[in-house]
């Protein structure tokens, strides 16, 4: 299958989907892994990892299979042609701890290099993993620019060393960006953002747009199994929007493959997972078969339904206001 690609402001290549690695709390490191050969096998080029996933010490030994030819039905794929990302986990921010966490990941991954290396949250709060929404740690804090800065600028490092290709953000806001653009030296080249047909964001996605920056789409189908503490009631359900159900229809295929045509069609990069080989491979042709027209795209409405709130990343005196971490008024918030 031709996978489309996209062009990063420096002139490198992205395949325009990605398959996520991230098992919600229920899929063990080995059926991640298990997922992402048999994603490889169907053509994925494009694996969005993240050291907070426990996986990527298991999805490290599927990379050494797919190049060296060890998948099933799959000729060697040389290291150029694979697009490995990870992301930095928020307890790594302290300048002298993140190059350390970065070796840890490319260790696991067994790579020499990263294609991309996204800071994964902008708040240096550590939560442990499977806790509730309630839990707030004591020591947690709102974004701290200096700091933030301080972090990127020792990944600056480790992009002139030749470890990491391209940097990116994941979970900001514009006002955040505004700044990291001022005073970063070398500029994010993705940022990472939920993104599906429920939650458009356009303000932020064309603001990421025009500043060269290439948005990478997480939850592109809305997440159905994610944690529980991403559940609310009021939560939309992407794939039983009534637009994308009439698209799904007039195309003859899953509202799945809409979600992941409405990302394609807005120049957004879907990264989906799927433990299912069916999924798997339906996904990829979403993506590179029979496109939305840009009126079917425009006719599905944004509802505003973010998924990932990010409560447990709020500082004490946030409350349990988590809107406070997008920054709702136009300024960051602390
Ligand atoms: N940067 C960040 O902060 C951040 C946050 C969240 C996620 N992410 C990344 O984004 C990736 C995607 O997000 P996500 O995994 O939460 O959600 P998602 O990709 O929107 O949804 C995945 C779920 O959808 C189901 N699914 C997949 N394909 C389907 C199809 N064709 N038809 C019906 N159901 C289908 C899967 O179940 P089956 O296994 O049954 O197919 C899976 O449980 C993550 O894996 C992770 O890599 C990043």
């Amino acid at each position: 299958m031709d996978i489309p690609f996209y062009k990063t402001y420096d002139g490198d290549r992205i395949p325009a989907i990605g398959f996520g690695t991230f098992g919600s709390d229920h899929v063990d490191p080995a059926s991640v892994a298990a997922s992402v050969r048999t994603a490889i096998r169907l053509g994925y080029r494009q694996i969005d990892c993240a050291a907070v996933y426990g996986n990527e010490k298991e999805i490290g030994t599927v990379l050494h299979e797919a190049m060296t030819g060890k998948i099933p039905d799959t000729p060697a794929i040389e290291r150029k042609d694979l697009w490995i990302t990870s992301k930095l986990w928020n307890d790594k921010h302290a300048p002298q701890v993140c190059t350390q966490a970065f070796f840890q990941s490319l260790g696991d991954l067994g790579l020499d290099y990263v294609d991309l290396y996204l800071v994964h949250w902008p708040f240096p709060n550590f939560h442990p993993s499977h806790c509730d929404v309630t839990s707030r740690s004591a020591d947690a804090r709102p974004y701290i620019h200096e700091e933030f800065m301080a972090l990127w600028h020792e990944l600056e490092i480790l992009v002139d060393k030749g470890y990491i290709r391209h940097l990116g953000t994941s979970n900001m806001t514009i006002p955040k960006l505004e700044k990291v653009l001022r005073d970063c030296r070398i500029k994010p080249a993705f940022n990472e953002m939920e993104l599906h047909p429920s939650f458009q964001q356009p303000a932020l996605l064309s603001y990421v747009r025009n500043a060269g920056i290439i948005p990478i789409g997480f939850c592109p189908l809305g997440s159905p199994n994610r944690p529980d503490r991403d559940k609310m009631p009021d939560d939309i359900v992407d794939m039983e929007m009534p637009s994308v159900m009439a698209l799904a229809a007039k195309h003859k295929c899953h509202p799945a493959a809409i979600c992941l045509k409405w990302a394609r069609a807005n120049g957004i990069i879907p990264i989906p997972f799927s433990t299912k080989e069916r999924n798997i491979l339906s996904n990829l042709e979403a993506v590179c078969q029979d496109p939305l027209t840009e009126a079917e795209a425009a006719s599905i409405p944004d509802c505003n339904s973010r998924l990932v709130k990010g409560q447990v990343f709020l500082w004490k005196d946030a409350g349990d206001d988590w809107t406070k971490l997008w920054d709702p008024n136009g300024t960051i918030e602390h």
